[in-house]
């Protein structure tokens, strides 16, 4: 054997020992796959993660078209898992299941993702696992840290923003929840307010950096009330009358600044009562806060949020930053999670819409919500 051949002889010898999951993730506008296993110490091995963005195609629109967005999946699955097994250095042969996420999202992406796993495990006639795009946000810090279960967990998404209690793998309690606008939703809208392209949330961190975060005064609905539950919707509506009489870059830089100082304050404040409640339900000494999902890549937001921790005694574990958006590493490790303990799905496990964390939680959403 050639150096190389035995590279790979003991690379995948070593892997047969621990499963190896392939992952797949389509459920927005990101095409992703990845391969997962574990290391000898049970802690969770990212060997590939490839992520193609769908922003050129939906950016003349300001938003995700779904039927544009569910063709490209269509063209560019195939493509992008190849790459992700050929960068991982194993065979497709050897992987031990497939993951694939099933829900929450756009149906027409979802399907795309759903199907090829479904088809490539029962091809290779090895177990399917459906994955809840949420849980995969969920535990994503386990792809760089240690986790113990129970710990709280602050969801904030581009669909999503929610104070979870997660016990364990598949047990979430909810917490609070966003009764409007999810957190990612008020960044890219108030960026299209200003004028910035679509995507727009992660513009806001660049212009708030020029702008003087003091010069406009926002409001912070149901601050001091409704628990952990949050809003943004009149955070939105008075960035849009402000936005309307701004001219100049500054202005727009100011209020960017404006904006995301008011949303690190409410959810500093919001994940102060959600630690409190925490800490009422657990008794243990677990005091970990996780903050995962998109918006969780924002550099101030993780600023304040450390600090808060430090006060309050608690530990703040962040994903990886490359890791904070959608990817299909965070899915293929909720699928080695649940092949450990045989969790699978049959092959017409549908695809889910709607696929809340706490199936028990009530909905809280719309004009009229009693807090
Ligand atoms: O988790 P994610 O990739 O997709 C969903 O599952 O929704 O989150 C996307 C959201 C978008 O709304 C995007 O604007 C926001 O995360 N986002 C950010 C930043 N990076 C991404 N928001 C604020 N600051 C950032 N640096
Ligand atoms: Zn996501």
């Amino acid at each position: 054997m050639v150096y190389s051949e035995i590279v790979l002889f003991i690379k995948t010898n070593s892997m047969i020992k621990k499963p190896l999951i392939l992952g797949i993730e389509s459920s927005c506008d990101e095409t992703a796959a990845s391969l997962v296993t574990e290391n000898e110490h049970g802690i969770p091995t990212v060997l590939s993660s490839i992520v193609s963005s769908q922003v050129d195609i939906h950016k003349e629109f300001g938003g995700v078209v779904p039927e544009l967005a569910a063709r490209s999946h269509i063209e560019k699955i195939d493509i992008i898992t190849k790459k992700a097994i050929d960068e991982s250095g194993v065979a497709l042969k050897n992987i031990d299941a497939v993951a694939a996420t099933a829900g929450p999202g756009l149906i027409v992406c979802l399907s795309i993702g759903l199907s090829f796993g479904k088809a490539i495990a029962s091809s290779l006639e090895k177990p399917f696992i459906a994955v809840n795009h949420l849980e995969g946000h969920a535990l994503s810090p386990k792809l760089n840290s240690k986790l113990n279960y129970p710990y709280l967990l602050l969801l904030i998404s581009g669909g999503h923003t929610q104070f979870l209690n997660v016990q364990g793998l598949g047990k979430y309690k909810r917490l609070g929840t966003t009764i409007d606008d999810a957190l990612g939703e008020a960044f890219d809208k108030t960026a299209k307010m200003i004028g910035i392209e679509f995507p727009g949330g992660p513009q806001i961190e660049i212009y708030a950096k020029k702008g003087d975060p003091n010069k406009y005064e926002l409001p912070k609905p149901i601050l001091y009330r409704g628990g952990c539950n949050l809003s943004f919707a009149g955070l939105k509506t008075a960035v849009l009358r402000i936005a309307k009489q701004i001219k100049t870059d500054q202005e727009k830089y100011d209020l960017a600044a404006s904006f995301q100082k008011t949303v690190e304050q409410i959810l500093y404040k919001k994940s102060k009562v959600a630690i409190k409640e925490f800490k009422n339900i657990n008794e243990n000494n677990n005091n970990t806060l996780v903050v995962a999902g998109g918006v969780a890549a924002n550099k101030k937001i993780r600023e304040s949020l450390k600090k808060l921790c430090i006060e309050e005694n608690f530990i703040a574990i962040f994903p990886p930053m490359n890791l904070c958006g959608d990817n299909a590493a965070m899915i293929g490790m909720v699928g080695l999670e649940k092949y450990k303990i045989n969790q699978f799905s049959k092959l017409d496990h549908p695809a889910k819409p709607r696929w809340p964390l706490d199936e028990e939680a009530k909905f809280l959403k719309g004009a009229g919500v009693k807090l």
